[in-house]
């Protein structure tokens, strides 16, 4: 089997590496997933290069933390699952082209989904589902700002808000995602050029200012929604994009009680409910069914060129998310 590793943190395209090791056997409650799709997502790369800020990670390590994967082989302790079942494993370590995991790490994909639609299905959408609901209450009619809006994230976001009856202004960097954006249901976009004063733009296209900022840019860029939000509104940052940490006035904290949060889905999966879990996924299914998830894909590699790949992923200007195919025949 083929495993991506890196050694030590650094540029991901100079760092990680692809080794060979021998199959692996499943253990009784084990099963063997042969993965036919793996995502790159921003978290990943920066893991690589050192820079996530989450729990540091002992290495060497393999990243990633979606797939779509065949069982093809199953432990004796195994009821939930048969050999030819499609999945969609759960937790980490992903980019490899099998994967051993427990039984309960490897839900069962929907039936009939497209697997490349499939494995993107839970992280972001979840993240942008959750960000409209658990962090301040929305009603009817409320606008919702947001930045790197292009992202898989931000255009889950979109797509939720229009469906949930609130409206966005939505920040990019490009003009020639604007169309794509408002097909999507975007109210307002503002191509961030670096010229326009952003605090203003976003006040002038929001018909009431709004509650909500979803953040995943920091640096200035958190300040600028921290500018433009209703007093007693508040910012959850999900993303560093930009490499620096959120800079907001003093001024629009003290004086505009503007709080800024974070927001992290592994952290949601930590703390909730089987049954929060079981409406996040049930809600995601129907979605994925509805072709509301429906995803852009800006190019595929094979596992074995892990190196373009990531080099793809992080350059800017893409349409659409980078996938890893795992081997068509195991
Ligand atoms: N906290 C959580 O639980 C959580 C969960 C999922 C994702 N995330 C975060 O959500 C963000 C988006 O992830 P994704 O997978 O949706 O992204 P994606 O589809 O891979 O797209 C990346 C986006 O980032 C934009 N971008 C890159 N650098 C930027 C910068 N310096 N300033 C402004 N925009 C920039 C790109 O714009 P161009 O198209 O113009 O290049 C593109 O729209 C990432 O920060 C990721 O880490 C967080």
């Amino acid at each position: 089997m083929k495993r991506a590793i890196f050694r030590e943190h650094g540029d991901p395209a100079q760092v990680i590496e692809i080794i060979e090791e021998p199959d692996p056997q499943p253990g009784p409650k084990e099963v063997r997933v042969r993965n036919k799709v793996m995502t790159i997502n921003p978290a990943d790369l920066l893991s690589i290069e050192g820079k996530y800020g989450a729990e540091p990670i002992d290495l060497p390590a393999t990243p990633g933390v979606g797939a779509y994967g065949i069982v093809d082989a199953v432990g004796t302790s195994v009821t939930r699952l048969a050999v030819g079942e499609a999945v969609l494993p759960v937790g980490g370590r992903f980019w490899a082209d099998t994967v051993i995991l427990h039984e309960r790490m490897a839900p069962k994909a929907p039936k009939g989904v497209d697997p490349e639609q499939a494995a993107l299905m839970r992280a972001n959408p979840g993240t942008a589902y959750l960000m409209l609901t658990d962090i301040v209450a929305l009603s009817h009619g409320d606008w919702v700002v947001q930045n790197a809006s292009n992202s898989n994230v931000g255009r889950m976001v979109i797509r939720f808000a229009r469906e949930m009856g609130l409206h966005t202004v939505n920040i990019v960097r490009r003009a020639d995602v604007v169309d794509a954006l408002k097909a999507d249901g975007a109210d307002v976009v503002l191509v961030d050029d670096g010229q326009v004063d952003l605090g203003q733009a976003i006040r002038e296209g929001a018909a009431s200012a709004p509650k909500l900022a979803l953040d995943a840019v920091g640096g200035a860029a958190t300040g600028a929604l921290g500018a433009a939000l209703a007093d007693g509104g508040t910012i959850a940052t999900y993303g560093l994009l930009s490499g620096e940490g959120p800079q907001l006035d003093a001024r629009d904290v003290v004086f505009r009680d503007i709080t800024l949060r974070g927001f992290w889905l592994f952290h949601w999966y930590r703390t909730a409910t089987p049954d929060k879990m079981r409406d996040l996924h049930g809600f995601l299914e129907r979605k994925l069914s509805e072709g509301v998830l429906q995803t852009d894909v800006d190019a595929r590699y094979p596992l074995a060129r892990i190196k373009d790949a990531v080099a793809h992923a992080g350059r800017g200007g893409r349409n659409g998310k980078i996938l890893l195919t795992g081997d068509e025949n195991a």
